[in-house]
Parts: structure tokens; C-alpha cells; sequence
């Protein structure tokens, strides 16, 4: 008999008070038992009973999946449109949707399993961000700023996305294609120890260590039979900077590819603004004095621009 393969699902991206359409298992050990029929509904406390009980996936059948993703899609078609919320709580439904996601690709690595999921998910923060110019700002004000890669991947996507339409990417797979180079680019610390990562006072071969992760990224990548070459060196070029300072490769910006030095400049903005263990969380003012400064690290045009879109969407 052929085994029942089940693939894993955040809770949060269900839709509360509603039965799902499909049963919910979880796992136990390497074992999937029932945790739902589909008769049953799902509610929020639900979610909060399992998360305090370390839970953090649910499971369905694969033979489920494309249901769950079309359905969520639809639920988030109708966050968008819906006239019954306000715009600002239709920006926290597409903040929380967004993050589903990203922690589940965030935290795995595995982009092959919930492709569609973060394809769409990117697609619906994009759309938004198109709809208004207050979108961006309402999302911005959303994030946290702690240290966490979470938080950190969605920003870095969010202002990637929001610098590309400036600058006049007017197509949108470009649009999705920066958005999802800026979710995962980096990714590849999934590769490094935790102890490393947070380590103080690096010598110089862990350093070196830590500063392959644009190339575990790329591996990631590959492993997920992504090969798109402009997500692949937006990935992999995040941190490098125009005066060849930069690594993996310390290249010069004549060699940096389009994606690589909108990455670079969001990158480091978000980095700057976040409350890091080592460093003193910059405000958005001295954050773009600060990388004014060092402008020799940056494409100064579009620097320049990133500039302007923050002076005028964030209260400084
Ligand atoms: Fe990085």
C-alpha cells in the first residue's frame, strides 16, 4: 500500500470559525494522528491552546494541499477587497498572511513544499503595495523591530518591493521576483550553528564562516530547483558594496546585478533600524544619515531614492 505522505501547515492560516475543508493531523513522533475531522471548527484559541503546548504546524494530506492553497487564496482575495474592514485592518490580516509564510520558509528552508503559499503571499503584499501609497507605510509600522529573521526577511521584502516600484520596475514578476530574493536572502544561515551566529567577538575564520551565508543561500536555492539567475544574484550579492568592500566576492558595482544593489541598500537599512545584541538600534533619520555617509558602499542613485521613499512615508 503506498504511504500517505502530509505536508505541514502554520496554524494561523486557517480560517478561524469556519471548518476547514480537509482534516487536521499532528505529528507524533514519526507518526500522524487525527487532530481535526473536517466537521469540526477551528478557532483562534484553539491556535493559542497548541502554540502553548510548543505546537507550532499542523498537518494535512498532500493530496490536500492545492485545496488549502486555493482556499487561502480566496480568503485573501477577500481581505483585500472587503469594504467591511477599514484599511488598517485589512493591512494587519495581509501582515499576518505574509508571515505565515515566512516563518515556515524562514525557519525550514523549505521553499518546495508551500511554493504557491509564498508565491501568493508575496503577490498579495505587492498588489497592496500598489493600491496605496499608504500601504507601505501601514505594513512598516506593523513590523517589529527586534532581532529575528522573520521579521527581518519580511521587511527586507516589503522595502525591496516598495524601492523596485520606485525606481520604475514596472513589471510585476520583477516586482515578486525582488520580494522573494529580499523574504530568503538570508536563508542560508539555516546552514550555520545558532552559537556561531550569535557569538561575540568573532575571530577571523568564523567570520569567514559566517560570511559564506549568500552562498549557502544560493545552495538553498538550488536545492528548492529555484534557478532563476536574477533571484539567484540579488541573493547572493546582498552584501556587496559598490567599492568592492563587500563579500562573498568583494565585487566592484559594475559587476553588482540590479536586484544585488536594491538588496544591499534595504538590507542594511533594516539591519541599522533593529534592536541587534551587539549594536544600538538606529532611528530612520540617523539610519539614512549614517548610510549617506559610507555612500561609497551603495548605488548612490538609488540610495538616493530609497531616501526619499523613506523621508516620506515614516515618521522620523
Ligand atoms: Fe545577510
Amino acid at each position: 500500500m503506498e504511504k500517505i505522505k502530509y505536508v505541514p501547515i502554520i496554524m494561523e492560516s486557517l480560517v478561524f470559525g469556519k471548518n476547514s475543508a480537509y482534516p487536521l493531523y499532528m505529528k507524533s513522533g514519526d507518526n500522524y494522528i487525527l487532530y481535526r475531522s473536517k466537521a469540526l471548527i477551528f478557532s483562534k484559541s484553539d491556535t493559542l491552546r497548541l502554540k502553548n503546548s510548543g505546537i507550532k504546524y499542523l498537518y494535512i494530506k498532500e493530496e490536500d494541499k492545492d485545496r488549502y492553497d486555493s482556499d487561502i487564496l480566496e480568503h485573501v482575495k477577500t481581505i483585500i477587497n472587503s469594504e467591511d474592514l477599514d484599511f488598517e485592518e485589512r493591512t494587519v490580516k495581509i501582515y499576518t498572511y505574509s508571515k505565515v509564510y515566512a516563518e515556515y520558509v524562514i525557519t525550514t528552508g523549505d521553499l518546495k513544499n508551500n511554493r504557491e503559499g509564498i508565491k501568493k503571499s508575496i503577490e498579495t503584499t505587492m498588489e497592496y503595495l500598489l493600491m496605496s501609497e499608504f500601504a507601505f507605510m501601514n505594513l512598516l509600522n506593523l513590523s517589529d523591530h527586534d532581532y529575528n529573521e522573520i521579521g527581518h526577511g519580511i521587511n527586507v521584502s516589503i522595502y525591496a518591493m516598495a524601492l523596485a516600484n520606485r525606481l520604475g520596475f514596472s513589471n510585476k514578476i520583477s516586482l515578486y521576483e525582488i520580494g522573494l530574493a529580499g523574504l530568503i536572502h538570508d536563508i542560508g544561515k539555516l546552514k550555520i550553528s545558532k552559537e556561531l551566529l550569535s557569538k561575540r567577538d568573532l575571530i577571523e575564520s568564523e567570520l569567514y564562516e559566517i560570511q559564506k551565508h549568500p552562498l549557502h543561500s544560493k545552495e538553498i536555492l538550488i536545492e528548492n530547483n529555484i534557478d532563476n539567475s536574477r533571484i539567484i544574484n540579488g541573493v547572493l550579492e546582498h552584501h556587496e558594496s559598490s567599492d568592492g568592500s563587500g563579500y562573498p566576492f568583494g565585487k566592484l558595482e559594475e559587476h553588482i546585478s540590479t536586484y544585488g544593489k536594491i538588496l544591499e541598500i534595504v538590507n542594511e537599512f533594516d539591519t541599522l533600524t533593529r534592536n541587534r545584541p551587539y549594536s544600538i538600534k538606529l532611528n530612520t533619520k540617523d539610519a539614512l544619515i549614517h548610510m549617506e555617509q559610507n555612500h561609497g558602499l551603495y548605488n548612490n542613485a538609488f540610495l538616493r531614492e530609497f531616501s526619499r521613499l523613506m523621508s516620506k512615508n515614516i515618521l522620523l
